[in-house]
């Protein structure tokens, strides 16, 4: 991974951003858990931290919401150097919604936001109460035991919480991991509104569909960060293009078929006599294509364009080496 400071900038420059992150890093004795992360998120953006299982979404989480000390790089959360001394000022501005809710099940709802308003020492902590639960609309559920309540539900309690102390960042791990898709869309539609309300969501998931339907910008991250930006440029950056060119036999020298074509960027064999070539232009490249494939006495059946889906890049990108990830 490059130097830390080409990253993509937030939009927002005249603020300094929500978070910014510079070649990060996290081991625990031999096991590497995230390397060399750099980033910024700007206020009021939702951003995405999208990578599978054991990718190190979750350690980052705990890394910059003061949890885990890194073990190297740097970085600011809501203005603050991530330094030991500043973690009191830093945690007064961010919330951290850990991958399990951690409610107490036989407390109600209410008195579990009681609880944590006590334990934050928040100032007013009844209004802030209120306006948390009327946010996360459960006002109507106040006093139900959260043990009765569904994971839905449950989650939106653990928003509620999260909410008490007004943060200006909050990092939400994985908050749809195991709910229905009606529970999931309700809390998508939360974070929406949270979103609207000018609050920075640093979203971890695993869910691509999730990633793109929510975030402002998007991540991709599997220990290392692999590809940064917004999901349009993202779609347009890893839907790779391609040309699919079937012969009736196959070459005898495909790489001086293919090798001098200027518009082919590399190519491989896909079964017998089926190749795919890489082509940022692929109208362009096929005329040549087709020319070179004649020259070389080969009976062309088809040449087509294909592109892969953003779903099989995404496998790729976060599967494969580093390098292979298009910058
Ligand atoms: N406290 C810990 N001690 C040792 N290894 C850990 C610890 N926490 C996380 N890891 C390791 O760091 C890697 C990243 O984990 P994690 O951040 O939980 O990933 P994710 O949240 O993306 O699934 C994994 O290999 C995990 O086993
Ligand atoms: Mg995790």
């Amino acid at each position: 991974m490059g130097d830390g400071d080409t990253w993509p900038l937030a939009a927002d420059r005249d603020d300094p951003p929500a978070l910014s992150v510079r070649r990060l890093s996290k081991r625990f004795g031999d096991r590497v858990a995230f390397e060399d992360v750099s980033f910024d998120v700007g206020r009021g953006e939702v951003f995405g931290f999208l990578g599978p299982n054991g990718a190190g979404k979750t350690t980052t989480v705990r890394a910059l919401g003061t949890l885990i000390a890194p073990t190297s790089g740097s970085a600011t959360v809501a203005g603050w150097p991530l330094e030991p001394e500043n973690g009191m000022e830093i945690r007064r501005r961010i919330a951290v919604m850990p991958e399990s809710p951690g409610l107490y099940l036989r407390l109600s709802v209410l008195e579990n936001l009681e609880l944590f308003a006590d334990l934050y020492e928040l100032a007013d902590p009844r209004d802030r109460i209120e306006r948390s639960l009327r946010a996360m609309d459960l006002t109507g559920r106040a006093r139900d035991a959260c043990g009765i309540l569904s994971k839905g539900l449950r989650q939106r309690v653990a928003l509620a919480r999260a909410l008490l102390g007004e943060p200006e960042v909050l990092f939400l791990d994985e908050p749809t991991a195991g709910l229905d898709p009606v529970a999931a869309r309700e809390v998508h539609e939360l974070i929406v509104g949270l979103r609207q309300r000018g609050v920075t969501i640093f979203l971890t998931t695993h869910r691509l569909e999730e990633a793109e339907r929510l975030c402002d910008r998007v991540a991709i991250l599997n220990t290392t960060l692999r590809s940064i930006g917004r999901p349009d440029e993202l779609r347009d950056r890893l839907f790779a293009r391609t040309l699919t060119v079937r012969t009736a036999a196959p070459l005898d020298a495909p790489d001086r078929v293919f090798g001098g074509l200027q518009a082919i960027e590399g190519w491989r064999e896909d079964g017998r006599a089926h190749y795919v070539l890489a082509a940022s232009d692929p109208d362009g490249a096929a005329p040549g294509v087709t020319r070179a494939l004649v020259a070389a006495g080969a009976d062309v059946l088809s040449i087509t364009e294909s592109r892969r889906s953003l779903e099989d890049v995404y496998l790729e990108l976060i599967d494969g080496d580093v390098e292979a990830g298009p910058r």
